[in-house]
């Protein structure tokens, strides 16, 4: 296969990922770069095309990321965002200036829709700027080719060298079909055929790992989750039995859950696979516990010390390997706004085992990414497309305090739901959808005896990012048989509400 990779240079942007998922998107394969990337290093991947990505500075601080001026000589088209346009602008000759004030927010644009850069556009789109600085005046042998009522230079392009600039942020859904202009860029102006696709990644992310780790030891905690999951499976057709996968049952997991993941990774995969039987050293620690986050730290802890203790048995170990994925990245990133629930925890380094590295091969993918590299290894369907379910697990579904009793009453109510929406084929389309057993009773009659007993509730919600979410609107037949068979089914449940609230102003956990 011809090589074909667009390389993007990064000069901090926050929406740099999110650039070169929309590339891969087009079936090309991408690099992110640091901005300090030699001109030789550029010379020798051969790029089709370079994209400049955003970034915070302005052109003028002294500290300002540049990168080497030769990258205009090399004869490859580039496509500068945000402040990778200003930086084309100031670098060969144009002007850019400082606003007063920071342009933010969903703007019309108008487009010269007889660019390339603009095919298959109406003349004006909607576009999220984002930007302090501007280009004031274009460099020779540019044009502009979009304005805004405040931006008069909201896209440039130089015909002749094929560079191209947007003040703009293609990559972002608020700009309506920016996808396209990144398509545009990709295929039409920089002649890639569109022929890569994930299994690339998941052959070289194995190979590369096989050729670091050579036959050190590798260590990974395994929580069943699709992430981990994959990042296990990476590991082992990288190193095999070298990998060690500790998998902590602390008994606060799903019905079949355990059984399902322990199933898959001694039977499927060459790994050394521990599983650890943690139930009552959790359910002890959790005794009399009613407060969410109190439960959180808990766990959070007694995972720890778990993992420690199975970890000193196998001796120091030179690689941990952690399923990060992106979105984490991103979040822990940020790490400014207020913790309204302790769960985004990654980042924090685990001090508790003697190890060299962390590994995280899913770093750079997102959600719908990391599933398609699960197929490609082979992982099943149900695993791969699982629903995110919390770190805590069914702790935070089962309010106030833990019994094992409240406990295997939520894993069967949980379990009838999960099994009435997949045969009413709704799983695909609801993003998160689980049983919350309440700590409120209510009386109620069966037979002809009356029940005082607990009400479950049934949470669904649809949501991209999770961050916010609207409730589902399960049809009421289905919700009918639902709530028939959980009272039927499952002792000391006598009535079911469903949670018609939309996050926000609710979480989408109850805890
Ligand atoms: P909330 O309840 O904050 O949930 O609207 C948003 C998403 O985060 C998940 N969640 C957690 N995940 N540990 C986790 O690993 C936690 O403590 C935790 N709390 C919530 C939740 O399931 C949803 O997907």
């Amino acid at each position: 296969m011809e090589k074909e990779e667009i390389l993007i240079i990064d000069f901090g942007g926050q929406y740099n990922q999110l650039i070169a998922r929309r590339v891969r998107e087009k079936n090309v394969y991408c690099e992110v770069v640091p901005n300090t990337i030699s001109i030789e290093k550029i010379k020798e991947k051969n790029p089709k095309g370079i994209i400049f990505t955003g970034g915070p500075s302005s052109i003028y601080a002294d500290d300002a990321p540049k990168c080497d001026i030769e990258v205009f000589e090399l004869g490859i088209p580039i496509l500068g965002i945000c402040y990778g346009m200003q930086l084309m602008a100031y670098t060969l000759g144009g002007a850019v200036k400082r606003a007063t004030k920071r342009e933010y927010g969903q703007m019309e644009v108008s487009l010269d829709n007889s660019s390339k850069l603009f095919k298959g556009f109406k003349s004006s789109n909607i576009c999220l700027m984002s930007h302090t600085d501007y280009v004031d005046s274009v460099p020779k042998g540019f044009e502009k080719i979009a304005k805004s009522n405040t931006c008069k230079i909201a896209a440039m392009q130089n015909l002749n060298k094929n560079f191209y600039g947007v003040q703009f942020h293609p990559e972002v859904n608020h700009t309506i079909d920016g996808d396209k202009i990144i398509e545009n860029f990709v295929i039409d102006i920089c002649g890639c055929k569109g022929l890569w696709k994930m299994d690339y990644f998941t052959k070289t992310t194995i190979e590369n790992l096989k050729e670091k780790i050579k036959d050190k030891k590798a260590l990974c905690a395994l929580s069943g989750g699709v992430d981990s999951s994959v990042a296990a499976v990476l590991l082992s057709k990288a190193i095999g039995n070298n990998l060690t996968c500790i998998f902590v049952d602390h008994g606060l997991l799903r019905k079949n859950e355990v059984e399902e993941v322990e199933k898959i990774f001694k039977e499927k995969f060459d790994v050394n696979f521990v599983k650890v039987n943690a139930k009552d050293r959790f359910l002890n620690k959790l005794k009399g516990i009613t407060s969410p986050e109190k439960k959180r730290k808990i766990i959070g802890e007694e995972f720890i010390r778990v993992f420690e203790e199975e970890a000193k048995k196998i001796g120091t170990v030179d690689y941990l390997v952690q399923g990060t994925i992106y979105p984490d990245v991103i979040e822990s990133g940020l790490g400014k706004s207020s913790v309204i629930k302790s769960h985004h925890n990654v980042g924090g380094l685990p001090d508790y085992v003697d190890f060299k590295e962390i590994i995280e091969p899913l770093r750079d993918l997102f959600k719908d990414e990391v599933r398609k590299v699960g197929k490609e290894v082979g992982l099943p369907d149900y695993l791969v497309n699982r629903q995110p379910f919390p770190g805590p697990g069914l702790a935070i579904r089962i309010i106030g305090d833990i019994t094992e009793e409240k406990l295997d009453i939520l894993k069967e109510a949980d379990y009838i739901f999960r099994d009435e929406i997949s045969k009413s084929n709704l799983d695909k389309s609801l993003s998160q959808y689980f049983a919350v057993l309440t700590d409120t009773r209510s009386v109620g009659v069966m037979g002809d005896e009356r029940t005082y007993d607990y009400m479950v509730a049934l949470r669904a919600v649809i949501t991209d990012d999770f961050m916010t979410a609207k409730f589902a609107q399960i049809p009421y037949e289905v919700l009918d048989k639902i709530s028939k068979r959980i009272v039927n089914e499952v002792e000391h449940v006598n009535r079911i509400v469903y949670d018609i609230t939309s996050k926000p102003p609710a979480t989408i956990e109850w805890e």
